[in-house]
């Protein structure tokens, strides 16, 4: 192909797959996949020097900059590493650096490569002042709050003798036993999988709300330390200096002193990796002394004192029986590939998702093919390749459906996505099903015996053909099922009358509306009030309730405005299902802060910042998100950011700390 045109072709991938990556934290192609067509593209532009452009992805590092942070300078611009996946090239970097340092000699540090999202830690005067995650390398978002929901990372320091200001770097992880906990936590819930714990970290650390970070249990691994002022001059002891300060640095780093010892660390380790906690992808290898690293300098995108060795995924070869296409409760169509069995990292695969019609057609998938499955950290293994040389002549390329494989309705594509939907929401069986299961789930209406089978069976039999009319099953009718005795119909009974005191917050969420899960139906619940006033509120009233987006508010009134869910709704409120919060008691009320206006800021000790809210407000307060002439007072914990505290200053309102504060409500 002609190089000019591969380039562009290049760059435009490359660019696709950095969005995927960096900003929805969520990538179709794997590491090394990606590497390759990242080094294919260096060759190419180094050969075509009159193709040179700034803005080209060997031209920097992806960005993770997501808006709703505020965004800083990086001190020291954040780099990346070299990489390779060979030995070899790990032995030519050594010697190429003994060459580079006139033949001295040198000691090598050998250290995990964790595979988690970066960090960057700015401590004055021993004390943690901010975190900021990579960005794109020179700027990077501010997300010191969420950092310090990380139990691991010391705020203040132990020990002695650190600079007054310095700068440490590591990685944030999910360990393993959090990310399936929080998976199965989610696929309970009907939410989104991670695909590995990579994703999860990255999207954890970019909550908006740290409240929730903190539940996820984050860990975090530390590998360089910078400063004007550094303890030692050589790298390890100085990481030993940051481990005395109290900061995780895992004990795996080592000295070593020879091509062999670095060849024995990299294959120890290239199995012994897979015991660890957390998930990691390589082995980074670092010349020892500082002085030696002033001298190999740096390229213009990583250190010549460092590389990375990236260890290959865990890769298997099988044969696609053949794909099956699988429609969900929200009527979305997902191809799956039903495999021969093939054992992965110690599971045996049988099914792998394809995820939609852009990966089979960039995959280029026909029947039979031999395909590679993959299962680098994910615990849903993915396809990632085809062994094109071993394909049968004249097989046939997959095609996606064009009509639902349930009912048979012409498919439509999602507007901007590359989903196709069976648009029959109220006619095709999978989606019906799908509804009443969701609906009797237990955190929905928890409506004892009713699983997946006995859903799918009140539907075939024409019982149940829409949640409302669970409500109108007897003991007679509930008897003629097959399989079906007195006692498990009146657990069914008896579960149709307990929920009928399930509150309305988790009604909404019952009622499968798309896009509203469990978290936003709380939010609807609580801003609307009642289910009328929910049904006639425009897409813009909605969209004005915290965090709801115009696509939700959208789907919601769209939801509504079908008359088969008005009617719905109608039948379960005869039946009597909650339809309203419940009034709120005015018990524990008072109006001892008589209307004054309060901003709250930094970390809390006695109660959380939700709690100091709820007691604002309960004491007849008012919550108010900047401050201004108008603000009667700052209830500052501590770390309140100093942007804040010269507002307040200058503007004179009286700053008031926890004590005082549960005082003027006592
Ligand atoms: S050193 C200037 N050491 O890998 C070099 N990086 O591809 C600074 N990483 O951005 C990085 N483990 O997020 C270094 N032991 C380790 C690492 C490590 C993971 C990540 C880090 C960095 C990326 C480079």
């Amino acid at each position: 192909m002609d190089e000019i045109k591969r380039i562009t072709e290049l760059r435009k991938e490359l660019n696709e797959h950095n969005h995927r990556y960096y900003v929805l934290s969520d990538p179709t192609i794997s590491d090394m996949d990606y590497d390759m067509l990242m080094k294919e593209l260096e060759a190419l532009e180094a050969k075509h020097p009159e193709m040179h452009d700034p803005l080209s992805p060997t031209q920097r590092v992806g960005s993770d900059i997501n808006t709703s942070f505020e965004q800083v300078a990086h001190i020291y611009p954040m780099l990346s590493l070299g990489n390779t996946y060979s030995i070899d090239d790990v032995n030519d970097w050594i010697k190429r650096t003994k060459t580079a340092l006139s033949g001295e000699q040198f000691t090598i540090v050998g250290e995990m490569k964790y595979d988690g999202t970066s960090i960057s830690l700015i401590y004055e005067h021993g004390r943690l002042v901010r975190a900021v995650t990579r960005g794109d390398g020179t700027r990077g978002d501010v997300v010191t709050d969420n950092v310090k929901t990380i139990k691991s990372i010391p705020l203040e320091l132990q020990g002695s003798g650190w600079p007054d200001m310095f700068e440490l770097r590591g990685e944030i992880l999910l360990p393993w036993k959090e990310f399936e906990r929080i998976n199965a936590e989610r696929a309970f819930n009907e939410e989104p999988l991670f695909a590995n714990p990579r994703n999860a970290a990255s999207g954890t650390i970019k909550l908006l709300n740290p409240a929730e970070v903190a539940k996820r249990n984050l860990d975090a691994y530390f590998y360089y330390l910078l400063s004007d002022n550094l303890p030692y001059d050589n790298h390890y002891d100085n990481m030993m200096a940051v481990k005395s300060w109290g900061f995780k640095v895992s004990d795996i780093m080592t000295c070593l002193h020879s091509i062999d010892e670095v060849d024995e660390f990299i294959n120890h380790w290239d199995t012994a990796r897979k015991e660890l906690p957390v998930a990691t992808d390589g082995l980074v290898f670092k010349v020892n002394s500082l002085r030696q690293q002033l001298n190999l300098g740096f390229t213009a995108k990583s250190p010549r004192w460092a590389i990375a060795y990236k260890f290959q995924a865990e890769r298997a070869l099988t044969q696609l029986d053949f794909v099956s296409f699988e429609v969900g409760r929200m009527g979305i169509v997902t191809p799956v590939a039903n495999l021969n069995p093939v054992l992965l990292s110690g599971t045996i695969v049988k099914r792998a998702s394809l995820h939609n019609e852009d990966i089979i057609r960039t995959l280029d998938i026909h029947e039979h093919d031999m395909l590679y499955v993959e299962k680098g950290g994910e615990i849903i293994p993915k396809i990632t390749g085809v062994d094109t040389g071993s394909r049968q002549p004249g097989s046939m390329s997959i095609k996606f459906v064009t009509h639902c494989p349930a009912c048979g309705t012409p498919l439509r594509r999602i507007e901007g996505e590359a989903a196709w939907m069976c648009p029959n929401k109220y006619g095709c069986p999978p989606q019906i099903a799908g509804r009443v299961e969701h609906y009797v789930g237990r955190r929905m209406m928890n409506i004892d015996g009713i699983g997946e089978e006995t859903a799918q069976l009140l539907y075939n039999t024409g019982l149940v053909t829409n949640i409302g009319e669970l409500y109108d099953l007897t003991r007679e009718k509930l008897l003629c099922l097959e399989r079906f005795g007195e006692k498990s119909a009146d657990r069914i009974l008896q579960g149709l009358k307990d929920s009928l005191n399930v509150t309305f917050d988790r009604v909404v969420y019952a009622l499968s509306i798309p896009y509203v899960g469990e978290t936003v139906a709380k939010k609807l619940a609580r801003a609307a009030g009642d289910i009328d006033t929910l049904m006639s509120m425009s897409a813009e009233q909605l969209a004005a309730i915290e965090d709801i987006g115009p696509r939700i508010a959208e789907s919601i009134t769209e939801y509504f405005a079908t008359p088969i869910n008005r009617e719905i709704v109608e039948r379960l409120r005869q039946a009597g299902v909650q339809m309203s919060m419940p009034e709120e008691s005015t018990e524990g009320k008072t109006d001892k802060l008589g209307g004054k206006s309060f901003v709250i800021s930094g970390v809390f000790t006695h109660h959380s910042r939700d709690q100091y809210k709820a007691m604002i407000e309960n004491n007849g307060g008012k919550n108010v998100g900047s401050i201004s002439k108008k603000t009667d007072y700052i209830l500052a914990g501590e770390n309140m950011g100093p942007a804040k505290l010269e507002k307040a200053q200058k503007l004179g309102i009286p700053i008031i700390d926890e004590d005082t504060f549960l005082k003027m409500i006592e």
